[in-house]
C-alpha cells in the first residue's frame, strides 16, 4: 500500500558554477588539488522515487568545481580512448594529462569513410560555450564518436566538459579532415569492418 510522503524531496545541491575564472585556472594548475576535487565528485541521481506530480531533476555530476566535474566526465566517458593518442593502447598510462584530448591522426575506417577523433582542445577554444553545447546536443556526425551518448547528457555536464577543455588550454594540431566512403587515407586507420571467421588469418 502506498503511503503519502509529507517530507520534502532530498536536497539537490546546485552546481558550483559561481567560481571566477581565475580561481578555476589556479585549481587546474594544481594537479593535486584537482585530483582531490575530482575525488569529491559524485553522480547525482535520485535515490528515491519522486512524489507524484513533482518534477524529477535530471541526473548530473556534482563536484566542488565545474572543471573537476568535467575532468571526471571525460575520464568516465572515455573521451581519451579515442581523442588522445596512445591512451587506449596503454590503459591510460600514457600520455600525461597535459597531452590529453589533442585528437588523433589515426582514422577510423568504415562504411562512412574515414573519421578522425577531433582535437577537442582546439575546437573548444574556437567555439563559444553555448554554441559548443548546442552543437553537441543536436549534432549527429560520423561514427564511432558516441553522438547519442553526448546528446542525452545534462547541459550542466556538457558545460563542465567544455570548461575542463578550456582549462586544459590549446595544444596540438587539428586532426585530419574526414574522408568520404571509398576515399584512400594517407594516415594509418583502424578498420571497423567485421572479418568473417573463414577469412581470419591463422
Ligand atoms: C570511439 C571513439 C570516440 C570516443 C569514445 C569519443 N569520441 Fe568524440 N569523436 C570521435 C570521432 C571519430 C569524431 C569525429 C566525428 C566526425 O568527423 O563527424 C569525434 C568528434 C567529437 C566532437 C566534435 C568535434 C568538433 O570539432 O566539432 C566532439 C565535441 C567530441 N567528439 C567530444 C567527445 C567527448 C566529450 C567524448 C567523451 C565523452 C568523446 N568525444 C568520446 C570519436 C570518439
Amino acid at each position: 500500500m502506498r503511503r503519502p510522503d509529507p517530507s520534502p524531496p532530498p536536497a539537490f545541491v546546485p552546481p558550483h558554477i559561481a567560481h571566477p575564472p581565475a580561481r578555476r585556472r589556479r585549481i587546474l594548475a594544481a594537479a593535486g588539488v584537482l585530483a582531490t576535487a575530482m575525488a569529491a565528485a559524485a553522480i547525482a541521481s535520485r535515490s528515491t522515487a519522486p512524489a507524484e506530480g513533482q518534477a524529477s531533476p535530471t541526473p548530473r555530476v556534482l563536484a566542488s568545481d565545474p572543471v573537476a566535474a568535467g575532468r571526471y566526465l571525460v575520464v568516465l566517458g572515455d573521451c581519451n580512448g579515442c581523442h588522445t593518442p596512445r591512451f587506449a593502447e596503454t590503459n591510460g598510462a600514457e600520455p600525461p594529462e597535459s597531452e590529453w584530448l589533442t585528437g588523433s591522426p589515426i582514422g577510423f575506417r568504415g562504411p562512412w569513410g574515414v573519421s578522425y577523433p577531433s582535437n577537442l582542445r582546439l575546437s573548444a577554444q574556437a567555439t563559444e560555450e553555448a554554441d559548443w553545447i548546442a552543437a553537441l546536443r543536436r549534432r549527429t556526425g560520423l561514427p564511432p564518436m558516441p553522438w547519442a551518448t553526448l546528446a542525452v547528457m545534462n547541459e550542466d555536464d556538457l558545460r563542465a566538459i567544455y570548461r575542463y577543455l578550456r582549462a586544459l588550454g590549446p595544444r596540438g594540431e587539428p586532426a585530419p579532415a574526414a574522408l568520404g566512403p571509398g576515399e584512400a587515407p594517407e594516415t594509418p586507420v583502424f578498420d571497423f569492418v567485421p572479418v568473417p571467421p573463414s577469412r581470419r588469418a591463422g
